[in-house]
């Protein structure tokens, strides 16, 4: 079955195949100078068509959590699609059923969650902004500075970075500063950027607001932590204005921040709508609207229908992927050996002084490049030269930050201690190289 599909599979040939036939849209998100085919995966490691390994500290952009290829979550999904690949939602099938009474439970006790299942991120912030919406009878919606959530239309319109977003998205999105506590406009601390949320409550909105949408740690940001007391804050602000605090968890959640399953439970806040996709399937297209009950239901009325949403291999894979979070213990993992990679990624800022900036929590790290510690002025191409040369070194990482100066580390939550010393000798020798 293996030759079924007659494959090429030199470096050449697929870029040959990407330029001639892939949209310039498809084309843009390359990040190496050369082409980089990948043949296999397992764990935490890559191999390219050469045969050289890599330790993936991108994670195949989050979406790998527990693990290239994890065997059990393949396992599942296979077993899964040989007896029933689809089954439309309008059916009823047991293993959607199963995964969203699973998913239930990790949200926070005392509330009634239900789910609705999407296919991608995406989607899932676009129903999420219905919801809302319609929940509250409100329009506007706050977002942060620096955000990411997704390419669709609506999702964009809650992104606050230039070069994500496109002509023709909807409006009704009020910007306000993100909290970052190493260059944040009102420097470090929380109560400046709450007090910002009410004055672009009553300045850039009608009063009334349908919800703030909060990436509990930012990704494509740079790894903007949200400061103690913010998220919570900023709930609190929100309510009374009459919106809903709406969390996304595509990035942070599954255990990667080491302390919880949910990134926003470190601040105690309890949202009203969680937003969830990436780690969810271990690579299996998915995502998910956690909502309260309350406010699901004021979807009844219509139909929303997302054609592959609670799609039951998907779905099985998402079982799985909650199961090998439990028996194998990767949201301790990610504690452990987050902070362990932490530590060495200071040590790294002590002897480079292009790095200005180490920050993150478990497996969401990132280290940030200026050209002088004193101004902070972002330098984009050191950071794209380590990144380069990292690749010399075997390890995949990612450029990221609305300035194309962090570099971001999000690995599967499998990653080792003996990985941390590979990667942190490797990012020494590259930082080293691109000084030279
Ligand atoms: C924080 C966050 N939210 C939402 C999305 C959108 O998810 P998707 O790409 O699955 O549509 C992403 C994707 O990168 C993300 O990082």
């Amino acid at each position: 079955m293996a030759d079924y599909l007659e494959t090429e599979w030199s470096s050449a040939a697929t870029a040959a195949r990407r330029e001639r036939y892939y949209a310039q849209s498809q084309k843009k998100f390359v990040p190496f100078k050369e082409p980089m085919v990948f043949r296999k995966g397992s764990m935490q490691y890559l191999w390219d068509t050469e045969g050289k390994k890599y330790i993936d500290l991108l994670g195949m952009n989050v979406c790998i959590s527990v693990g290239h290829s994890h065997p059990k979550v393949v396992a599942a999904a296979m077993a899964q699609a040989q007896e029933l690949t689809h089954c439309t939602t309008m059916f009823y099938h047991p293993t959607p059923a199963h995964f969203a009474e699973e998913l239930a439970a990790t949200m926070p006790k005392g509330h009634e969650w239900v789910v609705h299942f999407t296919n991608s991120g995406s989607e899932a912030i676009d129903l999420a902004m219905v919801m809302a919406r319609t929940y509250t009878g409100n329009l506007d919606l706050l977002a942060l500075r620096t955000a990411y959530h997704g390419p669709t239309s609506a999702a964009q319109s809650l992104t606050g970075i230039a070069g994500f977003r496109h002509p023709g998205m909807p409006g009704n999105v009020a910007f306000v500063a993100e909290p970052n506590q190493y260059r944040g406009i009102f420097g470090p601390g929380t109560e400046p950027y709450l007090d910002e949320i009410e004055r672009t409550i009553a300045s850039a909105t009608t009063g009334k607001v349908a919800g703030i949408f909060v990436e509990s740690v930012q990704g494509y940001g740079g790894i903007v932590e949200m400061p103690k007391g913010y998220m919570s804050g900023a709930a609190e602000r929100v309510r009374a204005a009459g919106g809903l605090y709406i969390a996304d968890e595509v990035q942070s959640g599954f255990g990667r921040t080491g302390d919880h399953m949910w990134a926003f439970e470190s601040d105690g806040v309890v949202p009203d709508i969680v937003v969830m996709a990436k780690g969810i399937g271990n690579g299996f297209p998915l995502g998910a609207v956690v909502a309260r009950k309350a406010i699901g239901d004021v979807m009844a009325e219509k139909f929303m229908f997302h054609t592959y949403g609670a799609n039951p291999t998907s779905c099985a894979a998402g079982r799985a992927v909650l199961k090998v979070i439990a028996e194998e213990k990767t949201q301790e993992n990610s504690r452990q050996v987050g902070a362990a990679l932490l530590e060495r990624l200071k040590d790294l800022q002590q002897r480079h002084t292009a790095i200005g900036d180490v920050r993150g929590r478990g497996l969401m790290l990132a280290i940030e490049m200026v050209k002088d510690r004193k101004s902070k002025e972002p330098d984009a191409d050191v950071t794209a030269a380590v990144f380069e040369s990292c690749r010399g070194q075997g390890l995949i990482l990612s450029k990221s930050g609305p300035n194309r100066s962090v570099l971001r580390m999000v690995p599967p939550m499998c990653l080792s201690l003996q990985d941390v010393d590979r990667v942190a000798d490797g990012l020494d020798r590259a930082f080293t190289e691109a000084a030279a």
